[in-house]
């Protein structure tokens, strides 16, 4: 296989950390030639980690891209309202793009971007990163054997977590949906798109409810302060207190969230960055509007209904997933890695335990990064997994489901897009 070149827009954690890094692991596959990144700091050790002349790093992604093509694909990896202009611009030069999730909080942009790469017959992969999860890949061959017959219904989880939903849709980056996008879009396409995925069939009909309930004003105990360090009277009981939780909490220890506070971790440091930045806030006096819980029905063409739930309000952050079908029943828990296969005929049950590494999304970046590498290296001749045309649709099928939340209504997705599609 061919050496694959790449420029990179956008270095922070994703763009760095979980796709970049294939470079570095299979330097024979890919090599990053160019970056795109404003925050100079992250600029410099980016292109000292990959070798990358000064001449070739760039502080914004039109300076990049106004260059004649340098390299075989482009990775867009900016914040979710940023992937539009650049992707648009990287097809046009031509490009193949590997580009974050969500591709946009905008239906009319979603759908230019899978038309622009059809139009210049360019590979735009969107990192839906759960279609290579080794979790998601068994119970897509368990149902593709039909070993639980004919799929009828599916009740699929979303279990946030109290502490990462508190850090990252209340305090942190996406807890304004006008900002980034709404918690259906930004945190649950995966979830439509798993779900795509694994029903096979287009989806015709949604309901959603969803409401930010709890992390508001009023819910605020009395006298709490505007941050936490403000002498706060509730620090006991509260689960949330910004000091006891990002230096003390076993979840946020574990999931290293105190490095989004500060890049300087020494406690010192911490406190004056929780007196100062956003994750001192009290999670009552917040500038978040995301939901904090969600619901959505979706019904197929095949006639297979599906129950999705969303709730920040869980002691663990896993999926959870239950597949009812003709012949029997699968239960799959994504975080322990089981999945149980209930079968009618016989009355038995097969555990099947999976065993996932420990980077990157149990190793689904690096699966998917590996197969997007090969699908360049051949130049888009064979397909990928994560393909936009699959992506257009459950990006559409999140925002549609935000759309039955606003409106109150069954949303008839089938007309709904086709309207869309007309108007853009
Ligand atoms: N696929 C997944 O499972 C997954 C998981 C987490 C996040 N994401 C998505 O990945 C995206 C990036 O998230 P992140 O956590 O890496 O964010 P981040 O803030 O760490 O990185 C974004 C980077 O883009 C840079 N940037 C801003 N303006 C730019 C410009 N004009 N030109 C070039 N670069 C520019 C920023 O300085 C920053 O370094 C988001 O859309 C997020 O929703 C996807």
């Amino acid at each position: 296989m061919k050496q694959v070149t790449a420029v990179l827009i956008g270095a922070g954690l994703r763009g760095d950390h979980a796709y970049s890094s294939y470079a570095l692991s299979h330097p024979e596959e890919f090599r990053v030639v160019a970056v795109a990144e404003p925050d100079e700091k992250r600029r410099k050790e980016f292109g000292k980690k990959h070798h990358i002349p000064e001449a070739m790093q760039f502080d914004t992604y039109e300076k990049l891209l106004s260059l004649e093509k340098t390299a075989d694909c482009a990775m867009v990896c900016t914040q979710d309202h940023m992937h539009y202009e650049p992707v648009m611009m990287a097809l046009k030069k031509g490009y193949h793009v590997l580009c974050e999730k969500p591709m946009s909080p905008n239906p009319g942009e979603i759908l230019r971007m899978g038309k622009m790469a059809e139009k210049y017959g360019r590979i735009l992969s969107i990192c839906h990163v759960l279609r290579y999860s080794p979790f998601f890949v068994k119970l897509k061959q368990l149902l593709d054997e039909k070993r639980i017959g004919q799929l009828m219904s599916v009740q699929h989880i979303e279990e946030v977590g109290y502490w990462h939903h508190a850090h990252s849709f209340v305090r942190g980056n996406w807890r304004n949906a006008e900002e980034s996008s709404p918690m259906i879009l930004q945190k649950c396409c995966h979830d439509m798109d798993i779900l795509l995925w694994l029903v096979q069939s287009k989806c015709t009909r949604l309901s959603s409810f969803g409401t930010l309930t709890y992390f508001k004003e009023e819910n605020a105990p009395k006298g709490a302060p505007l941050r936490c360090l403000d002498g706060c009277v509730h620090r006991e009981e509260c689960p949330y207190y910004a000091p006891a939780f990002y230096l003390e909490h076993p979840k946020a220890v574990a999931d290293r969230l105190v490095y989004a506070v500060t890049e300087d971790i020494r406690k010192e440091n911490v406190i004056r960055a929780l007196r100062e930045g956003p994750y001192g806030r009290c999670v009552f006096h917040c500038d978040n509007t995301v939901v904090d819980h969600q619901v959505v029905n979706l019904e197929f063409e095949n006639e297979v209904n599906v129950s999705f739930v969303m709730s920040a309000f869980t002691k663990e952050c896993v999926r959870k997933i239950n597949l009812m079908g003709t012949k029997g029943q699968i239960t799959g828990n994504m975080d322990e890695g089981r999945i149980e296969v209930y079968d009618f005929v016989s009355g038995n049950t097969e555990t099947i335990q999976i065993h996932s590494a420990s980077t990157g999304h149990s190793g689904s970046d690096e699966c998917m990064m590996r197969d997007f590498v090969r699908q360049v290296a051949e130049d888009g001749k064979s397909g990928g997994r994560t393909a936009a045309a699959a992506s257009v649709e459950s990006h559409l099928m999140a925002l549609g489901a935000e759309q039955a939340r606003l409106r109150g209504c069954t949303l008839d997705f089938s007309a709904w897009k086709e309207e869309l599609m007309e108007s853009c």
